[in-house]
């Protein structure tokens, strides 16, 4: 370390180097050094800051922490007014848009299209006078904003100074702040721990942070922003085009979104649109579509503006993921392991681009947490193929005397007392599976299903009128099903009835690992069945199993241990499952251990980013299942790194320390290799 003359200098360096790190962290998503080197330099920079308060400087990046708070926010008049933007929802509109650009500039000037996603944030503005941060601005009417300086100065990614060659003198860019949704995840799942109040969504809760007169709170909130225009420059910056403020920008230090197309043409436009659509799930922030900018300068200057929105830009909107709606009732529904779930029926209502009618609400907990009650109007979220949430309750619009949602003492489907076990957040059906009609054939769907026999054709519909026409009662009578009764059900015929028979036939032939996974015994997934089968390769030694033998398989617990045990003490099950094996049910033999070259012994795997084909919990059981240590941080002592979208820092490190890293579909092909799926 090289140790400066005067303790001004060594704050000059300080900050730079302070700001260089920020930079690589939060805007490039690429570390160079770890969090603790970070924490030393910054506070050296706080101790030294400290001891010469006079030596201070306002873009110094101490002054993120958050300053005095404020009594209420002064007013800022935009220098130029900042826009809205018109919308359109189909390629006809977007067509008779472009048509219109071109026409207004003229046949023989070629119109270039620069695309990007519309985030859902608050718009702010940012001027820098002499490379420093002098003011954030919110965009208020267009025309007047609130003056946001010390909340957005908070925010890491937003460079505070510019160091860099060809800055102009004043400029002011604008952009989105925003939350990503892995750290309102986190941040909401941290307030309902402390019992306090959530965010409703990433944007309220952004724009909720960027409110707050504490610039100290705002600093804990999980900020971010992408620079997406330029509002004005002083004369010593004249870019020709957006592509060029948005490169400008990037080396700058501004943090751009790097999702973006240049297209001259409406199949180019479209084409992004479709390719964000899809990924629309796995950006990690909410968008509500796409911006279609036309690209050069001096063109949109031509086309100018009406009534507060550009003539130069539009904005292609998704169908919305969120919707108020009535709640109509609560039902509640009996699952495979006599779960007692609550789910929404509501008022039919369109979002996420499909018609919602009920919505699910997990437990009692979650009621009580939305404070949700009759008739209520709720706020409904539909994200990619997510199921449907409620998100919050409209309190405003309650009605008098709402009535409170209780819980059924009794289960609806056989009327046993419903129990609470433990500290449990659900609700149970006391009885067993083999007594309640509604466990029964969740358990008989569950058998049937894909990772399980994998009967096609035997749908969640034809399991129950076989149940209620008293043709199954428990899975080894799906094995005796014959075609003459089958094709008497409605919405059956000979051909169909036969086509199912032959499906049942054809499930005979399995895996050990299927069938045990096929049983439904609690807390047994498809990892899980498969580390059974991988020690015990017969069916008989597991139903033999005592807890001391099961303890010792990865990914067994106790807890697991217990369920195994006392579902195969039951002498119903010990019944279906010998009934089953009459039937005709086989499975080629496992090899022993000692022949496999699969295991992943003494090895240590790190997930990150997200996956699409499965949970991050449920790749972490099957790595288990085959031996390997699941760790969450990289180190010199990892193995191997999966990589999905999304993926930052860990990665970086990876690359860093020489880690093989695989995606995720490397990973889903060393799973089947490795005979884990
Ligand atoms: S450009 C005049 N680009 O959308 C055009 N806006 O309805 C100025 N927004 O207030 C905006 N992502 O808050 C632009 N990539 C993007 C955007 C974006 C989100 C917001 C912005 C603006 C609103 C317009």
């Amino acid at each position: 370390m090289v140790v400066a003359e005067t303790p001004e200098a060594e704050l000059i360096e300080l900050r730079k180097k302070v700001a260089y790190h920020l930079h690589r962290y939060h805007v490039l998503d690429e570390p160079e050094i770890a969090d603790a080197q970070y924490d030393a330099l910054f506070d050296r920079l706080l101790e030294l800051e400290a001891q010469h308060p006079e030596l201070i400087s306002p873009d110094s990046p101490s002054q993120r922490i958050g300053g005095a708070p404020l009594a209420a926010f002064d007013k800022i008049a935009h220098e130029v007014p900042m826009l809205s933007l018109d919308k359109c929802t189909s390629e006809d509109e977007l067509s008779d848009w472009m048509v219109r650009c071109d026409n207004r500039l003229g046949l023989e000037v070629q119109t270039s299209y620069f695309c990007e996603p519309k985030i859902d944030g608050v718009a702010v503005a940012l001027t820098y006078e002499g490379g420093v941060l002098t003011r954030a601005s919110t965009r208020g009417d267009g025309t007047t904003g609130e003056d946001i300086t010390a909340n957005v100065k908070t925010i890491a990614s937003v460079p505070l100074r510019l160091d860099a060659e060809g800055v102009p003198e004043r400029f002011e860019v604008r952009g989105e702040v925003y939350i990503p949704i892995n750290e309102f995840e986190a941040f909401n799942q941290r307030a309902l721990d402390a019992q306090e109040k959530p965010m409703i969504n990433p944007r309220n809760g952004a724009a909720g942070s960027l409110r707050q007169l504490d610039p100290a709170i705002t600093a804990r909130r999980p900020l971010t922003m992408f620079c997406y225009s330029l509002g004005w420059s002083s004369s010593d910056w004249q870019p020709g085009s957006h592509s060029e403020v948005i490169e400008q920008f990037n080396q700058w230090g501004f943090r751009t979104n790097a999702l973006i197309a240049k297209t001259r043409n409406l199949a180019g436009v479209m084409a992004f649109i479709d390719r964000v659509l899809a990924q629309r799930a796995t950006l990690g922030y909410d968008i509500d579509g796409v911006v279609i900018k036309v690209d050069s300068l001096s063109q949109q200057a031509l086309l100018g503006a009406v009534t507060r929105k550009p003539r130069w830009a539009i904005a292609y909107k998704y169908p919305a993921e969120e919707a108020t709606t009535r709640l109509r009732g609560v039902e509640f529904q009996v699952g495979r392991t006599g779960s007692i779930t609550p789910v929404a029926r509501l008022e039919p209502i369109f979002v996420g681009g499909v018609t919602v009618s009920s919505a699910t609400l997990h437990n009692m907990d979650e009621i009580a947490r939305l404070g949700l009650k009759v008739d209520d109007y709720v706020m409904i979220r539909r994200a990619g193929d997510v199921i449907p949430q409620v998100v919050s309750v409209i309190t405003s619009k309650r009605r008098e005397g709402a009535a409170e949602i209780s819980l059924p003492t009794h289960c609806p489907s056989c009327s046993s007392p419903v129990v609470h076990v433990d500290d449990e957040a659900v609700a149970r059906c006391s009885a067993s599976h083999n007594t309640c009609p509604a466990q029964r054939k969740e358990g008989l769907k569950h058998f049937a299903s894909r990772l399980a026999m994998d009967i096609d054709g035997l749908g969640d519909k034809l399991i129950e009128q076989l149940v209620e026409s008293g043709l199954i009662s428990n899975a080894a009578d799906i094995y005796r099903l014959e075609v003459e009764s089958v094709a008497q059900l409605d919405r059956m015929a000979d051909k169909s009835a036969m086509n199912l028979i032959h499906a049942i036939e054809a499930s005979r032939q399995t895996t050990l690992p299927r069938f045990i996974y096929a049983l439904g015994i609690r807390e047994v997934g498809e990892a899980t069945a498969l580390s059974l089968a991988n020690r015990f390769r017969s069916i008989d030694a597991l139903m033999a199993a005592q807890i001391e033998t099961l303890v010792e398989v990865p990914d067994v617990g106790p807890i697991v241990a217990e369920r195994v045990r006392v579902f195969f003490q039951d002498s119903d099950n010990r019944r279906v499952v010998q009934a089953l094996l009459e039937a005709g049910i086989q499975w080629p033999e496992i090899a022993p251990p000692e022949a496999e070259a699969s295991r992943l012994e003494g090895q240590t795997w790190v997930l990150t980013g997200s996956l699409e084909q499965m949970t991050r919990n449920e790749a972490k059981a099957f790595l288990v299942s085959l031996g390997a240590k699941v760790a969450g941080t990289v180190s010199a002592r990892t193995t191997q790194v999966v990589a999905g979208p999304g993926a930052g820092s860990k990665l970086a490190k990876a690359s860093e320390l020489d880690i093989p890293v695989m995606d995720e579909a490397e990973f889903m092909a060393f799973l089947d290799d490795h005979g884990a799926r």
